[in-house]
This record gives structure tokens, sequence and C-alpha cells, in this order.
């Protein structure tokens, strides 16, 4: 994978998922010693921009640079304005004369993409309005450590059908993992996605399926994931969802129609209250912080598989 960008699930291929997968298990469990991992990316410099805001993929990226050896600098939205200040093609022509990596979380996924195509060296997506790879390379690190092989177990996204969905349901299928979404009429995820997943789910064998009706959806669900019901840059339509996506709020009972070990997953940060009740994000079912601690691992597998020396 080196020299390459990270800009979707899609675009992997299940050996590249698998590797960068195992990959962050061994940086994890120190099977590569920290003195090694120090060495990885030795010198080495990551721009991260930021158009919106963030705690998790600051901290994992910044942090994962460090432990690797290298260096990180933040570039929020006031900083450098990507595509009013200046274009991103100008700004990928300019960082790549002085870093080695850019991770860039943006609002239109061209953007990131323009980045990339501008851009010498390898661009990550830090999550787009298409997707949030980083998120299901995390979530699926945390669903091997709690459920162990992927295939033939099921995966349940209750609620929008948006940007950590669409990489969920592309990662489910790609390794032969179940996935059913429970939405709303109107909130399905995009058809090319759907499409893309379905075409890789042949070969491995993954059912993909849209539900309505949440209650059928767990049934037999081994992992329950939501997400946001507004995602960012839809605060202005917060109300009118909160009232479309009500019967899609995870609750005890909800969770009891899953699986008795059923795992409950959310990318975070979670609306308590709305999307997810704090009964079951504080459950002995919740692994949201494993999932969130795993950003850090992904983020150091992901950065050294695509400029690192291994
Ligand atoms: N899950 C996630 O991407 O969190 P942040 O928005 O805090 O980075
Ligand atoms: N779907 C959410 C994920 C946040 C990490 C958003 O795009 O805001």
């Amino acid at each position: 994978m080196k020299g390459t960008d990270l800009l979707t699930i899609s675009q992997l291929t299940k050996s590249e998922i698998e590797t960068l997968v195992d990959y962050a298990i061994k940086l994890k469990t120190f099977v590569i010693p920290a003195e090694k991992q120090r060495k990885i990316l030795d010198g080495k410099t990551l721009a991260m921009i930021f158009e919106k805001p963030s705690l998790r993929t600051r901290v994992s990226f910044e942090t994962g640079i460090f432990r690797l050896g290298g260096h990180g600098i933040y570039l929020g939205p006031n900083d450098i304005s990507l595509g009013k200040r200046e274009s991103a093609g100008d700004i990928a022509c300019t960082l790549d004369r002085m870093v080695d990596l850019i991770m860039a979380r943006v609002f239109a996924h061209d953007s990131v993409v323009t980045l990339a195509e501008y851009a010498k060296v390898p661009v990550i997506n830090g999550l787009s309005d298409l997707e949030h790879p980083t998120q299901a390379i995390a979530d699926f690190i945390t669903i091997r450590e709690h459920k162990g092989e992927y295939a033939g177990k099921k995966l349940v996204f209750v609620g929008d059908g948006n940007n950590v969905a669409h990489s969920l349901m592309l990662f489910a299928a790609k390794v032969g993992m179940n996935f059913t979404i429970a939405c709303p009429e109107g909130y399905d995820p995009m058809t090319s996605v759907v499409d893309d997943a379905e075409k890789c789910a042949e070969k491995t064998g993954a059912d993909i399926v849209i539900e309505r009706d949440p209650y059928d959806a767990v049934e037999g669900a081994d992992v329950v994931y939501t997400d946001v019901w507004a995602s960012m840059g839809q605060e202005s339509e917060s109300e009118k969802r909160a009232k479309i996506f009500a019967p899609y709020r995870v609750d005890s009972k909800l969770m009891a129609a899953a699986k008795p070990d059923a795992i409950f997953m959310h990318c975070l940060p979670a609306h308590r209250g709305s999307e997810v009740t704090d009964e079951v994000v504080d459950s002995h079912q919740s692994v949201v912080f494993d999932e969130a601690e795993n950003r850090l691992h992904a983020q150091m597998s992901i950065m050294a598989q695509l400029a690192g020396k291994i």
C-alpha cells in the first residue's frame, strides 16, 4: 500500500483490509516493540486538515504519528479555509513539498479526492460526506477483539444511511459479515454504495439488507451500531430528523431483541437521549471506548502502511 491514498473502504482489497487490521493489532499488543514502532515514521510529518470539529480523529492521528517517531501539524478550519482562501489543488501542491502524509476531514468528498489527485504524498480521508474509512477500520478491529471471525456474524446499523454506515457496509461486504441497516424511508445509504457492497458480497457470501423496522433488523444481531441522526453540516435538519428517527433510538428494549451477547457500538460523539440512551451506552454490552481507543491503533497501522518502512 506504500504511496497510495486511503479515501474509501470501497478501494481496498480484502487482503489490504486484513493487513491493516492485523498490523494494527501487532502495534496495539506490542508484538512490534515500542522501540521499533518509534522508528517506523522517524522524522516524518503529517499535515492534518480539519474543515469540521474532532476529538478522536485529531487525537488519534496526532498521538499515532508521534508514537511512530514523527510529528503532526493541526490545520483547523480557520487556518487554511480549504477552497476559500486557497484551492484544494494549491494546498496539496504546497503541502507535499514539506510533509510526508496528509489527512483531511472535509465536507464534500470531492475535496479529499482533489487533494489526493494533486498531492504526491499519500492522502487519508479523516471523514467526508461519503465515507469514514478510518472509523470502520478501528470498528472492525473492535469487532475482531470481541467477536472473533467476521464471516457469518451479523452487524446491524440502526439510523441514518450516512458516511459511517457506508464504510461499515462496504467493510462488512468485503470480509463476509452480514450487514443490515434499519433506517426510515428517505434516509437509505446511497444506491451507488449499496450496489458496490452487493457486488463485493456476491464474492464473500455476506447478506446486505435494508430494513424499515428496527426490531426485525436486530433479530440475531451480534453487533448493534448507531450514529447521530444529523451529521456535521446537517445541523439545520436536527429538529426534523429527531421526529423522523425517534422510532430508531437504541434503548435497552431494542438491545434485548438482539442476541443476548450482542455488543453495542457507536463511533462517537453520541447524542445521549437521542439515537441512544444512557442505559445502553453505559451498559456492559457497550464497547464504544474500545472503538475510540482502536482509532489510535488503526491510524498508526494506516500511516505505517502508506508511508512507512514495512
Ligand atoms: N468518531 C469520530 O470520528 O470522532 P471525532 O469526530 O471526535 O473525530
Ligand atoms: N456521521 C457523523 C460521524 C461523526 C464522527 C458525522 O459525519 O458527523
